[in-house]
């Protein structure tokens, strides 16, 4: 027989994975998981992107950088061709295995949720992986982000431009933002938001979708 306490202990046990498989949203990874090889050719580059360069030219040598939804690890390749110390996580297996057959990164299967820690690094890459999350939980994610990253640190976000959350044709789940949302949000969190870029790209479901960039210090 179970007693009481242990009772409440298994079932808080339970909700606490319940919760977290809702935030990761299994057909976005499945998604991911089945188009590795799709993606990485599509976002393949032998050298760091305009965004990524403008980001280590603010890091100082040898940063320490979450790599955060790192995909298949391009931009941690780069950093550490340039000397800082990368930190990939995917929650997708097959991205994760993919980083670390091709480049050996190191890279770590782990999920937004599992970002936990205070002050470990000097910057957060997360390049297009914050807008799988649903709006109500983004403010908590960027708090975490916020408390991650060392007094001062550099963050990057890429995010789609627009309104409300959706599914694409891949079954990605999708939260939309538009500037100034975004920026009330990052400055709800703590930081300080001071170079935006915007543009559009076609991405992996074949649409050409609004994207925003924007570079902040915690
Ligand atoms: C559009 S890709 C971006 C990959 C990479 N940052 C890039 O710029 O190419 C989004 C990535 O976020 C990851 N992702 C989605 N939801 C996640 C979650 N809850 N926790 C961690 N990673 C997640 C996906 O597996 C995917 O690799």
């Amino acid at each position: 027989m179970v007693d009481g306490a242990a009772w409440i202990a298994h079932r808080s046990r339970r909700v606490l994975l319940v919760d977290r498989i809702a935030v990761t949203d299994k057909q976005t990874i499945d998604a991911y998981n089945t188009r590795v090889n799709e993606y990485a050719e599509l976002t393949q580059r032998d050298r760091p992107g305009r965004y990524l360069k403008r980001f280590m030219d603010r890091l100082a040598p040898s940063s320490h950088v979450l790599d955060l939804g790192c995909g298949p690890g391009q931009a941690s390749v780069h950093l550490l061709a340039a000397g800082h110390q990368p930190d990939p996580v995917d929650a997708s297996a097959e991205m994760v295995n993919l980083a670390n057959r091709e480049s050996g990164l190191n890279a770590r299967q782990a999920t937004f949720d599992d970002m936990s820690g205070h002050a470990l690094y000097d910057g957060v890459w997360a390049n297009f992986s914050l807008l799988h999350v649903q709006k109500s939980d983004f403010p908590r994610h960027l708090s975490a982000v916020h408390g991650a990253l060392k007094p001062g640190g550099l963050f990057h976000i890429g995010m789609k431009l627009g309104a409300g959350e959706k599914r694409d044709r891949l079954d990605r789940f999708y939260s939309y933002y538009l500037e100034d949302e975004l920026l009330g949000h990052l400055r709800d969190a703590g930081f300080a938001p001071d170079q935006i870029d915007k543009g559009e790209e076609m991405g992996l479901a074949g649409d050409i979708d609004p994207w925003i960039m924007v570079l902040s210090n915690a």
